[in-house]
């Protein structure tokens, strides 16, 4: 197991408390800390109540005896716990490589704290990386001509193997390349004005606490 994921899960779980609403997000980080948390449930007792981030986080809570909800039930989260792909220096986040993009946004927004997990490789000057877009199949062509309009370099639509890689909400995932991206406030708007794209990777808006894990299994926290 990666020192600096488990290092992070470990420091996060240090957050539960009794009775809390949390978020359960999506990604190998995530799934260290889904484990820990079952564990430290059935020890303790906890009753916590959970909404996770995608079918596979939902399996694995359950599977471990956690108490799954939805947003029927729940309104606001006391504490979301997930991944991300990369971290800026003002802490926003591109996150959904692990395709769950969509309800990762609609758990970690809805979080009185929104706690990320990630080693250190996920730090970055300046968010660059793959950007991952959850669109409406039928507009995927479309899209695509407007996200060149917005500076999009590359894209590829994401794969599972020969097959055209279907998200938990049934819809196509395209990873796009920008660059550099100056201003991922204004861009993740500028992306989801865009008929047929559901959301997109860019996480702006809840400010998350962010737990960095070490390799030699120290962490710090910025926030
Ligand atoms: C899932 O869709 C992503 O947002 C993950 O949170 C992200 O890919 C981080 O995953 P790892 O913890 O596996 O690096």
């Amino acid at each position: 197991m990666d020192a600096s994921k488990l290092a992070s899960a470990q420091e996060a779980l240090k957050l539960v408390k009794p009775g809390m609403k949390l978020g359960l997000g999506t990604g190998s980080t995530t799934a260290i800390f889904i484990d820990l948390l079952g564990k430290k449930n059935k020890e303790e007792h906890l009753n916590l109540t959970c909404i996770a981030t995608s079918n596979a986080s939902e399996y694995q809570a359950k599977k471990l005896g956690l108490k799954l909800s939805s947003f029927e039930e729940i309104r606001q989260l006391d504490i979301a716990f997930d991944g991300a792909d990369e971290v800026d220096a003002n802490l926003n986040l591109i996150k959904g490589l692990g395709g769950a993009l969509v309800r990762e946004k609609i758990v970690d927004y809805r979080a009185d704290k929104f706690v990320v997990m990630v080693g250190e490789n996920k730090l970055v000057k300046k968010l660059a990386g793959i950007l991952p877009i959850e669109v409406i199949p039928i507009a995927e062509d479309a899209v695509k001509q407007d996200l060149i309009a917005l500076g999009a370099k590359r894209f590829e639509t994401r794969m599972d193997g020969r097959r055209k890689f279907i998200s938990d909400n049934s819809n196509l995932i395209l990873h796009v390349e920008f660059g550099e991206i100056d201003d991922p406030v204004k861009m993740e708007d500028e992306i989801n004005r865009i008929a047929g794209v559901v959301d997109n990777g860019l996480f702006t808006r809840n400010r998350p606490i962010v737990i960095v894990g070490t390799q030699s299994g120290k962490t710090r926290i910025v926030k």
